[in-house]
């Protein structure tokens, strides 16, 4: 992998969930590539530091969370399946046993992988209007479907436990993440799209910050529907692609 990043931390204990998925195998990649100790933990078998386990599994989590100092919480159904039950359970359930096992654990940082499925408007005649162009994160929420409500009890969720428990909570909001190796982005993702690498790098921009809580919009360089400024202009986030 080219590593022409920014934001390397101190090394730490970090547990990736959702780390067999696709976003989470390039973040346990580059994390390990910067020297941190990655545990990661999914329902399907990943690499041999995956722990397997369901995230509704609160014991489980709770034991694997113990002694981190930071979670890269991935885990989730990643888009509207048709099922609001299972999301429910993974999205919601899953989302809050993360955040409990990280207060009990005295994790001092989660970063959330939350998306922009909070702001889309799909056509299907939201009564709600869009305010205004570029929308930002003080855009009100246009979930469309029960995938982007999951998304948003998360961020509030985790501005409850950053109040609460003193810990750092970092959400942030990807729209549609093209997955390549990054030789293979020549040029631009397009409207609409974000290179996986650049959502790493806002992760390790994440894990980075200071800032007690935040909420974040992760675009490619060419959006001009949805703005990344405030990541920009707080985190130090640049698309490269
Ligand atoms: N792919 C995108 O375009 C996109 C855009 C915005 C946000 N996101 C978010 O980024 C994250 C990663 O998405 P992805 O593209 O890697 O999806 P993915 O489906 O490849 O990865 C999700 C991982 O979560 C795991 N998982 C699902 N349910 C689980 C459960 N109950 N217990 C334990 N593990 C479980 C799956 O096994 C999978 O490995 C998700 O939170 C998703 O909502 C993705």
């Amino acid at each position: 992998m080219s590593d022409n990043t920014t934001s390397k931390t101190q090394p730490m204990r970090i547990v990736v969930t959702g780390s067999a998925g696709k976003l989470g195998r390039c973040l346990v990649r580059a994390l390990q590539a910067d020297g941190h100790m990655v545990r990661g933990y999914d329902k399907e078998p990943g690499g041999e530091e995956t722990v397997v386990g369901d995230l509704i599994n609160y014991n489980l989590v709770h034991q694997v969370c113990q002694g981190a100092h930071a979670i890269c919480h991935c885990g989730a159904i990643p888009g509207y399946n048709g099922d609001d039950i299972s999301m429910f359970g993974t999205n919601i359930r899953g989302t809050f046993n993360v955040f409990l096992a990280a207060a009990r654990g005295q994790v001092r940082k989660v970063v959330f992988a939350s998306s922009l499925a909070i702001l889309l408007d799909k056509g299907l005649g939201d009564p709600l209007p869009l305010e205004y162009l570029p929308m930002d994160e003080r855009h009100p929420p246009r979930c469309q479907d029960i995938y982007g409500s999951t998304k948003l009890f998360g961020e509030e969720l985790g501005r409850v436990y950053a109040v609460q428990h003193g810990m750092s909570v970092i959400c942030l909001r990807p729209h549609h993440i093209i997955y390549r190796e990054p030789d293979a982005f020549t040029e631009p993702v397009g409207e609409g799209n974000v290179a996986c690498w650049d959502v790493v790098e806002a992760f390790r921009l994440a894990l980075a910050t200071d800032r007690r809580y935040g909420v974040y919009n992760i675009t490619g360089k060419d959006w001009t529907h949805i703005t990344a400024a405030l990541a920009a202009e707080e985190l130090g986030y640049k698309p490269r692609w």
